[in-house]
């Protein structure tokens, strides 16, 4: 069953032909555009407008209505999830994201709850079904989810950090009650996503923003092996179509093999490697999701239009390649420099497909 008018993105997931190559934006719904600050000014807090499913579904189509995307994502954030387990998620206006109550030490990891998703993150299921019935078959609702790793991150530290000392010390000194956390993370993140598709979500897509600064061994076995079992706990097939996953470790551009066997059918890349290169390494056995440097949208639309004409051409010809940035897009960066990328897709991608 499809009565989706845009199944690109979906289907460059799956690596199957399509006309030309999809365009989605990491954080397409943020800052950067007016009218989500409008939003966001009537919604009160960022938790607030999460909350709210109106105003969630809301400022997930403001970007669709400015530029011919191919995707939607659902908008709420990837900390919703420790929030949901009792660690008291609140943002310092100019400071990111903060918990009231960081675990930092074994007593508070032991008794860390796996949430019943259905009642404690019923807002964001509440907000998915309500995209779904707003976006009518337009394009694709991507769901999504921090990896394990990442979450744990924040738990631990309590905050955004540049050094991990918390976290990096527990991985160290007591690496097997931080798998614990992990695995207890990882459950909540199946059911959550398991949801989102119950919901409607689409497609799926795994942050796992800082696996890149963990060491290639502690990688594999703190950031890597937990995203494994999430996508081995995800539900595949909805309504006879296929769910495609897409894991994204920023900065994991040299794990670029061992990342390709865990299970997703995309992955994300940032703007480190050229995606020639990343085509090669992972030999056709997973679709590519990037890798613009989000930078690039600070220079002018001729600039841009060129180096989309880069990326798309060290990709090279074929399916399997969903034109994105290398991370989101910037809160000071111009919505025209946006809709100047985006045409660039449009204009320079077909002639990679046949
Ligand atoms: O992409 C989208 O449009 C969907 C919405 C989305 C948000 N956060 C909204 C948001 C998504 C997919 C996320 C994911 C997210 N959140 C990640 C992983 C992706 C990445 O960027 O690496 C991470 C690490 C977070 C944690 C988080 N949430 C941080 C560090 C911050 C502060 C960021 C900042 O720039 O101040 C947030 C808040 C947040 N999440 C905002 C938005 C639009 C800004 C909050 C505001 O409006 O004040």
């Amino acid at each position: 069953m499809s009565q989706l008018q845009n199944d690109r993105f979906l289907r460059a997931l799956l690596r199957e032909p399509v006309d030309r190559t999809p365009v989605w934006i990491m954080r397409q719904a943020g800052r950067y555009l007016p009218e989500y600050r409008e939003v966001r000014a009537q919604a009160g807090s960022f938790m607030d407008l999460c909350r709210n499913a109106e105003l969630a579904c809301e400022v997930t189509m403001q970007p669709l209505r400015r530029f011919d995307l191919d995707a939607a994502i659902l908008f709420s954030d990837i900390l919703t999830v420790p929030d949901a387990m009792g660690l008291g998620l609140y943002f310092e206006p100019g400071e990111g994201p903060r918990f009231e109550r960081p675990l930092r030490d074994t007593a508070a990891i032991n008794a860390l709850p796996v949430p019943d998703v259905a009642t404690s993150l019923r807002y964001v299921t509440d907000a998915v079904s309500r995209i779904r019935r707003e976006l009518n078959g337009t394009v694709p609702l991507i769901g999504f989810s921090g990896s394990p790793w990442t979450l744990a991150t924040y738990m631990v530290e309590g905050a955004s950090s540049k050094d991990f000392r918390h976290i990096k010390a527990l991985a160290y000194d007591q690496p097997a009650l931080l798998e614990q956390l992990l695995d207890k993370t990882a459950r909540a993140v199946i059911d959550y996503l398991n949801a989102q598709v119950e919901a409607g979500a689409q497609a799926l897509m795994i942050f796992d923003t800082w696996g890149g600064a963990l060491a290639h061994d502690a990688y594999e076995r703190f950031s890597l092996a937990f995203a494994r079992q999430v996508i081995d706990g995800l539900v595949r097939e909805r309504d006879g179509r296929r769910i495609p996953v897409v894991f994204f470790t920023k900065g994991g551009g040299l794990w670029l093999e061992r990342i390709a066997d865990c299970g997703a059918d995309g992955l994300g890349i940032d703007w480190t490697l050229s995606l020639t290169e990343a085509r090669r390494r992972v030999g056709g056995r997973v679709a590519l999701q990037g890798n613009l440097d989000p930078s690039v949208l600070y220079a002018s639309p001729e600039v841009i239009h060129r180096e989309v004409g880069r990326v798309l051409a060290e990709f090279g010809h074929g399916s399997g390649h969903v034109f994105n940035l290398g991370h989101g897009v910037h809160p000071q960066i111009p919505p025209d420099h946006v809709a100047a990328m985006v045409e660039a897709v449009h204009a320079l991608s077909p002639r990679y497909h046949d």
